[in-house]
């Protein structure tokens, strides 16, 4: 399947569409539409869960995303988060040198531009840092630099010490948080993959120096079942290791969590031991002591910190990837949401226009939506609302036919399988619980 058949669904159905259209669009930027928000939302509310709710010592901060840039000397970013680039001299083309080559002195005199197919016709790599630089207040100089967070983690490492103690945490204790970041990626593709400006949904697990391997396995398990709950083949998704000159600067182990895209395998999730390496540096740098005090151990030390950091919109890339089918039998595609992220659950649908149907649709609408997002539809011949509700992931079909003047009854459309229930209006609500189970 080609990703160019997502784009346009979700161009078609308002789940996402590129930034600034109206201007030709401003790349590697997106903006999320109804579905796309509502969906997104619903992806990051079950992580929120699965961390903050389901670990009783996991607790959630929102840190600003301008910080003091030291912030960002400390932990490295200034010096080392580049990619190299090379250009191509005769078509222009611009590359990440782990794009052309997995060597790390390749030989570039015999390479070939896979644009032009020009041979030994790059540039000598050169580094370029992917943080975006902008200045705060009146004037432009060197002591007004702030940079867009690249990550959020940071804005964890250096308030640890004030939830620890305001939430009176005793380590191993995790910090969570969802929030956006920027890169200046200079190679943008496969439509939200990688973009300039995304979310992060980032976990910061501080542990006892000596328990970070143990800490760092229990966190891949965890993290490799948590996409079930989306839905999520795990046939399609595999744990791939950082190699010793791949890994970041900050780790000590690393480990990503792929999923087969289209596109092919490529990561969504990276879960790191990241050592003590952030605290030492923010100690460091601010000259303030970032050491946690062990009540039980008598004892004052940097705990070590095992990350799981995973990408929100990647998520929802490998959601919509997993969740596209074409039914063939049928002629519709079909977006095979589970009915725990569909951004709608039920569209209610009169069969007339007339005939006190409508009234009975809006009555149904009233209580329906207490319960859950349901939407009202009556354009159209049934057989297209049905099939634009299949395309945006809609579990459940509701039609008020004329049967359901006599016998207050309506029937439950099954997107998938389009097997149709006749059910009493007031079982709706439970009907439609009974039935969620069945996805
Ligand atoms: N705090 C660690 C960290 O940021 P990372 O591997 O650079 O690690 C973590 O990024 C996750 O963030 C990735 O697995 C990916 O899902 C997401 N991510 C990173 N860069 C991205 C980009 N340019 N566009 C979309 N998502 C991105």
């Amino acid at each position: 399947m080609n990703i160019e058949k997502i784009v346009s669904l979700c161009k078609r159905r308002g789940f996402i569409f590129q930034s600034s259209e109206i201007y030709g669009g401003f790349k590697a930027v997106y903006d999320y539409g109804p579905l796309g928000v509502a969906l997104k939302n619903n992806i990051s509310k079950i992580w929120w869960k699965a961390m903050t709710q389901h670990h009783e010592n996991i607790v959630g901060l929102d840190s600003a995303i301008f910080t003091h840039p030291k912030i960002w000397e400390a932990s490295g970013h200034v010096g080392a988060f580049n990619d190299p680039l090379v250009d191509c001299k005769q078509c222009k083309a611009r590359y990440r040198v782990d794009e052309l080559s997995t060597e790390t002195n390749p030989d570039w005199g015999k390479m070939t531009c896979p644009n032009c197919g020009s041979k030994g016709s790059f540039t000598d790599p050169r580094q370029f840092n992917l943080m975006f630089k902008t200045s705060i207040g009146a004037v432009e100089d060197d002591s007004s630099i702030a940079y867009l967070r690249p990550e959020t983690a940071q804005g964890i490492y250096v308030n640890y010490l004030l939830v620890q103690n305001a939430m009176r945490l005793k380590v191993p204790f995790g910090i969570a948080q969802v929030g956006k970041a920027f890169r200046n990626e200079i190679v943008a593709r496969n439509f939200i993959f990688r973009t300039r400006e995304f979310e992060q949904m980032e976990m910061q697990y501080f542990v006892q120096p000596d328990q970070d391997d143990q800490s760092l396995n229990e966190w891949k398990d965890q993290r490799f079942s948590f996409y079930s709950q989306l839905g999520i083949d795990k046939n399609k998704l595999r744990f791939k290791q950082h190699g010793p000159d791949e890994l970041a600067h900050y780790a000590k182990e690393a480990w990503d969590i792929e999923y087969e895209f289209p596109f092919g395998w490529s990561e969504v999730e990276g879960i790191h031991n990241r050592t003590d390496f952030d605290l030492k540096q923010h100690q460091e740098f601010s000259g303030k002591k970032m050491e946690y005090f062990d009540p039980v151990e008598n004892k004052r030390y940097l705990p070590y910190i095992i990350e799981t950091s995973a990408g929100l919109n990647r998520m929802l890339l490998a959601v919509l990837s997993n969740a596209y089918w074409e039914d063939t039998d049928n002629n519709r595609v079909v977006m095979r949401l589970d009915p725990k992220i569909a951004p709608v659950l039920a569209v209610v649908c009169p069969l007339t226009k007339k005939d006190g149907l409508p009234e009975i649709g809006r009555n149904i609408m009233d209580f329906l939506k207490k319960e859950f997002k349901v939407i009202y539809d009556q354009q159209g011949s049934i057989g297209k609302r049905y099939y634009r509700q299949d395309e945006a992931g809609t579990p459940f079909g509701i039609t008020v036919d004329h049967q359901s003047k006599d016998d207050q009854s309506v029937t439950l459309r099954h997107r998938d399988t389009q097997h149709q229930d006749r059910v009493a209006i007031d079982q709706l609500v439970n009907a439609i619980k009974n039935k969620i189970g069945e996805f």
